[in-house]
């Protein structure tokens, strides 16, 4: 058995490992920019870090020289000269240098042209993310679903970003900046992915206990893939409304779920929780926490409250394994 103060440490590097993993791989890094906007920022990223190590190298440099040399070794140097160049002239031109590259050069929103971006709007909750997909040309019906987000590759997307409690902040490194969400007001983020690819995002601002557990991915599809997707999700509304009667489904009824949870196509109107109509065909669940398996989504409702304490569903541990694993099979049926 190992000590409480052991087993805390392998737990805090369980946690962290995702983090450093996915430094490495680069799904959540602005060091691995796939769009415009990530470009600009990262190019302004890079130019800080040489110019920092240069003026490093510069400062060590002569430190060395004088620890190096006696007293009497050094050439002396001319106080005056010396508090000019270096205190003035050179913070002076390095920062004005930055400042124009950073507020006219690298501007994040300059490559901005398109007319008739793709919208999508994203609502922030405690802890997950609403998004929607207005009607627009090929989507007359609008698309809901939570924390993932569909875009086409090569296409500026416009999200527009509202908050439903407080402030939180959307956070898609590989292709742009953050976006505060913030109470009473509307946010406008435009991005756009170079190629197809997946990205997770981040809650960036603190917003309470599972901030953390505030995450998100990004699909970026292939035009056709794109177009192909929202389709599906269409179709997909229409067999809810033909689905068998499954005991999952009833069950779905009978334990409430339906007070907090919509699936259109069925009798649920719910909207206090994430929509639900397409949560089979998403990879995660709770805000990019779970893996979205049959089993993951039966601990889920569960144990909800212990994986997300404080969350706003209902506890719901009181439940039988066996209906827990129902409601899971019959939501893994909502494509
Ligand atoms: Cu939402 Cu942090």
């Amino acid at each position: 058995m190992k000590k409480p103060k052991e087993r805390m440490r392998f737990r805090s590097i369980v946690a962290l490992a995702p983090v450093v993993l996915s430094g490495c791989t680069g799904v959540q890094s602005m060091l691995h920019s796939q769009g415009p906007q990530a470009r600009s920022i990262e190019n302004v990223w890079w130019l800080m870090f040489w110019g920092a190590l240069l003026i490093f190298s510069l400062v060590m440099g002569l430190t060395l020289y004088a620890v190096l040399h006696e007293r009497g070794q050094r050439v002396p140097p001319n106080a005056q000269r010396l508090i000019i160049a270096g205190g003035v002239l050179l913070p002076l031109i390095t920062l004005t240098g930055l400042l124009v590259y950073g507020m006219v050069i690298s501007d994040p929103n300059g490559w901005v042209q398109e007319d008739d971006p793709i919208v999508v709007e994203i609502t922030g909750h405690r802890w997950w993310w609403e998004v929607r997909y207005p009607t627009s040309e090929g989507n007359d019906l609008p698309v809901v679903t939570a924390n993932e987000v569909h875009i086409p590759a090569g296409k500026t997307v416009l999200f527009v970003v509202r908050t439903a409690d407080v402030i939180h902040s959307f956070w898609l490194p590989n292709l742009g900046g953050k976006i505060d969400l913030i109470p009473g007001h509307t946010n406008r983020l435009h991005l756009r992915a170079d190629r197809p690819g997946a990205f997770r995002g981040q809650c960036a601002e603190f917003c309470g206990a599972q901030h953390a557990h505030m995450g998100f991915w990004v699909y970026a599809h292939d035009p056709e893939g794109y177009v192909r997707w929202l389709a599906e999700r269409r179709d997909a509304m229409s067999e809810n409304l033909g689905a068998v009667r499954s005991r999952g489904r009833q069950q779905f009824f009978e334990q409430g779920c339906a007070e907090c949870h919509t699936i259109r196509g069925t009798p649920a109107r719910g909207n206090v929780g994430p929509d639900l109509t397409h949560v089979g065909s998403r990879r995660f669940i709770a805000a990019a926490t779970l893996r979205n398996t049959l089993e993951n989504r039966a601990r889920w409702i569960r144990e909800n409250q212990s994986i997300k304490p404080g969350n706003g569903m209902d506890d719901f541990s009181f439940l039988d394994p066996g209906t827990a694993a129902d409601l899971a099979a019959f939501l893994g049926t909502l494509r």
